[in-house]
């Protein structure tokens, strides 16, 4: 801990493309918070987090909803709520759900993890229907944006064709929305859209939308009422949690519709790598994530630099867009990853 606290420290931190989990709240996102009316979550008396769960809600056309910590406790939640334990989640293999929530299916639900490979992280109909275990009491997770393809958007028809799969065969839908908004915006599409055809959907209010914490569950007033034993269980239920839930409101009144203009500037990013011969596939860069081939040492140098990036799967490495970086960010980045990856300038002829 103590080295992770001096690099920092040592590091003029130009323009951080680590993730969209990075930024600080704005002074009108902290006002909003400070003004928040609240009281006792618990006793369901905090006026704005019962607000922020009714809209919600709407938005995403369930009956109810839930306000949590984070998104992944609103995933395994989500999964406990609706499954039997020895039952199977299937997802496509590099979900968040199987490979970044520390085996929580299995743990805290009793889960057979089960994953799939799929293109753009989509699993198919036939995938889900070939899973002879697969049936009543089980799930299938389907993530939008997918985070390790580099935030790919489900295109709705789809998304339906895999939802309605899982349902032929008894299952459940569960959908990690976590960046939900993102794919949205880019798509064009509601929200709703997609949120309707799951019977559950989590979403996150402190990737792209800016918010110091919170995520939220949506599904029917059943499950929900599955989901706060859950929440209980797993030590996430607060108090005067309108604080938070005052900044997922703002978010969702100042930081949905902006988020096109991350999509832009990583699609800008995507672009002037590939012309400085960094072999960036630009076509697949949908949203706020740029997933660039990664090599040796290339973080580090890159560190000393001042810009920052991160993993994305095996052989990437990605640098996402969000609140915190303009457009001058991008430029540098584009000045300054090229040569940290030693990329071959002659291809750009
Ligand atoms: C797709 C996806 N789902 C869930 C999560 C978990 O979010 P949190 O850090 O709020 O638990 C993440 C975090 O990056 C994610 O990318």
């Amino acid at each position: 801990m103590q080295t992770t606290v001096a690099r920092a420290c040592s590091v003029r931190v130009v323009v951080d493309l680590r993730s969209d989990t990075v930024t600080k709240p704005t002074r009108a996102m902290l006002a909003a918070m400070a003004s928040a009316e609240v009281g006792d979550e618990q006793y369901r008396e905090d006026p704005t987090v019962n607000e922020l769960q009714r809209r919600m809600a709407e938005l995403l056309g369930h009956e109810a909803a839930l306000f949590l910590p984070t998104a992944t406790m609103s995933n395994q939640v989500a999964l406990r709520a609706q499954t039997r334990p020895g039952s199977v989640v299937l997802a496509e293999e590099r979900t968040h759900i199987l490979i970044y929530e520390w085996g929580g299916p299995a743990i805290h639900s009793g889960l057979v993890m089960r994953g799939v490979v799929a293109d753009a992280g989509r699993p198919t109909p036939e995938q889900i229907d070939a899973d002879e275990d697969l049936g009543a009491g089980g799930v299938v997770v389907l993530e939008n944006t997918h985070r390790s393809s580099g935030g790919r958007v489900w295109p709705l028809d789809e998304f339906a064709a895999a939802a309605a799969a899982a349902h032929a065969r008894g299952a459940a839908v569960h959908l990690d929305g976590a960046r939900l908004f993102n794919a949205s915006v880019a798509a064009g599409v509601a929200p709703a859209e997609w949120a309707r055809l799951a019977d559950s959907v989590t979403i996150c209010f402190t990737k792209g939308l800016g918010c110091p914490v919170g995520a939220l569950l949506a599904g029917s007033e059943q499950l929900i009422e599955r989901a706060w034993e859950g929440k209980f269980l797993l030590g996430g239920a607060m108090r005067q949690a309108g604080v938070l839930a005052a900044a997922a409101l703002h978010a969702l009144d100042h930081h949905v519709e902006r988020l096109a203009d991350d999509h832009l500037r990583a699609g800008r990013l995507a672009q002037g790598l590939a012309e400085a011969g960094v072999p960036v596939d630009v076509a697949t860069v949908e949203t706020n994530f740029v997933p660039i081939p990664e090599r040796a040492g290339a973080l580090e140098r890159l560190e000393r630099e001042g810009v920052l990036l991160d993993g994305l799967r095996p052989g990437f490495l990605r640098a996402v867009t969000h609140l915190d970086v303009s457009d001058d960010d991008v430029e540098q980045a584009i000045e300054a990853i090229p040569a940290a990856l030693e990329a071959d300038r002659r291809v750009r002829a």
